[in-house]
């Protein structure tokens, strides 16, 4: 049955890479109905009227958005519509599994951690003001309720892939009474789940541990500016942003977009890698339950990284956009021995 999804190829090298991956989603033969929103170019103003435009009344009827990198402007201008959008839609958690991608050059070899990162709370919250003239208060929201809800989400989420450890990360040594809400919320999920081993780790000493021997992680539980830096951290280890999916999900409703952002210097070469969109492009299929066309996808992927010949510059190759696109296509045509 035909499915429609939301699509919003986003700013800069966004409509690139979104335009590849409807190419490569249509070979594999899955029927999607793209219901395509379009970025205004006028990010430094566009702000929440642009999220009202539509966006959000898409994603509720669909219940499924594939989304491109959006600009932000930096100190000043209107907030985050990423931000913006997860926090309307209530996509409360943030899944982004990162591993490595045979024939992409990477620090380490093995990795296989699956972040899940609360993403509608804390210092996100965006509450700032100015006290005085030289002083500013930015409040960090923490709530049992937003912590109960992402701690259940990732056992679930264990339970359900079959993931073995979590490790809640924190900093409630120092910030005793918001960290420590979310660990003692954790603390209390965590034995209803005896399969799953839990342990817990300081936000300082969990970023060392990660560039010394990732391979002891399964997967980290973290609020949302932590979920943050560690996640890029992770992408680190296995070949940068270029490389990594992620997925927004709420309740019956998710979005799924690249790490990356818009790449404003390569914007309109033709060179951009489409890899991370095209990733979570396969996560939001396995979301819908397409099985056949997230194979089909994911072993010409891995077949065209495997013989390295067509890839783009920023992994080490010099094919085009176009090119990548192509050959993960050809790879997908080639009847049984796809992505052997
Ligand atoms: P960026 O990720 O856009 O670029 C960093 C570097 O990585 C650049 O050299 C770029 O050419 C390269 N790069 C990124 N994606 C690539 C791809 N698919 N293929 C090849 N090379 C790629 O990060 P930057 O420059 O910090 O941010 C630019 C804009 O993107 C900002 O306005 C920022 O707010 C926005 N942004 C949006 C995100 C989102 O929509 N989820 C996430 C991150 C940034």
């Amino acid at each position: 049955m035909k499915k429609t999804v939301t699509l919003i190829p986003g700013d800069g090298i966004g409509p690139e890479v979104a335009s590849a991956v409807r190419e490569i989603l249509a070979a594999t033969g899955v029927q999607i109905d793209w219901e395509e929103i379009p970025a205004r170019a006028d990010f430094e103003r566009r702000g929440l009227d642009f999220i009202q435009a539509g966006v959000l009344d898409s994603v509720r009827r669909n219940r499924v958005a594939l989304k491109g990198p959006m600009a932000t402007a930096i100190a000043g201008g209107p907030p985050s519509i990423n931000v913006a959008l997860r926090k309307n839609l209530e996509l409360f958690a943030n899944v982004r599994p990162v591993k490595n991608l045979e024939g992409v050059r990477s620090v380490f070899k093995d990795v296989d951690i699956v972040l899940i990162r609360e993403n509608t709370e804390d210092l996100y919250a965006g509450l700032e003001h100015t006290v005085v003239p030289g002083v500013v208060e930015s409040l960090k929201i923490i709530t049992e309720k937003a912590s109960n809800r992402i701690a259940r989400f990732a056992f679930e989420y264990a339970r359900k892939y079959s993931r073995k450890k979590i490790h809640a990360i924190h900093k409630a040594n120092i910030m005793k009474l918001s960290d420590g809400l979310f660990l003692t919320t954790v603390r209390k999920v965590a034995p209803e789940y005896k399969e799953i081993e839990y342990r817990e780790l300081i936000i300082d000493n969990a970023c060392m541990q990660m560039v010394m021997n990732p391979h002891q992680f399964d997967m980290l539980l973290l609020t949302n500016l932590y979920g943050d830096i560690m996640s890029d951290l992770a992408a680190g280890l296995v070949g940068g942003l270029g490389v990594v999916p992620s997925a927004n999900v709420g309740e019956g409703m998710a979005l799924f977009e690249a790490v990356h952002g818009t790449a404003p210097d390569i914007a309109g070469k033709g060179i951009a890698n489409p890899t991370a969109l095209l990733m979570s492009a396969i996560m939001m299929l396995r979301y819908m339950d397409e099985e056949e066309a997230v194979k089909r996808a994911e072993a010409a992927l891995v077949s065209v990284y495997r013989e390295g010949r067509t890839l783009t510059p920023d992994v080490g190759g010099k094919a085009t956009t176009a090119e990548f696109t192509q050959a993960i296509i050809r790879t997908m045509e080639k009847p049984a021995q796809a992505g052997a």
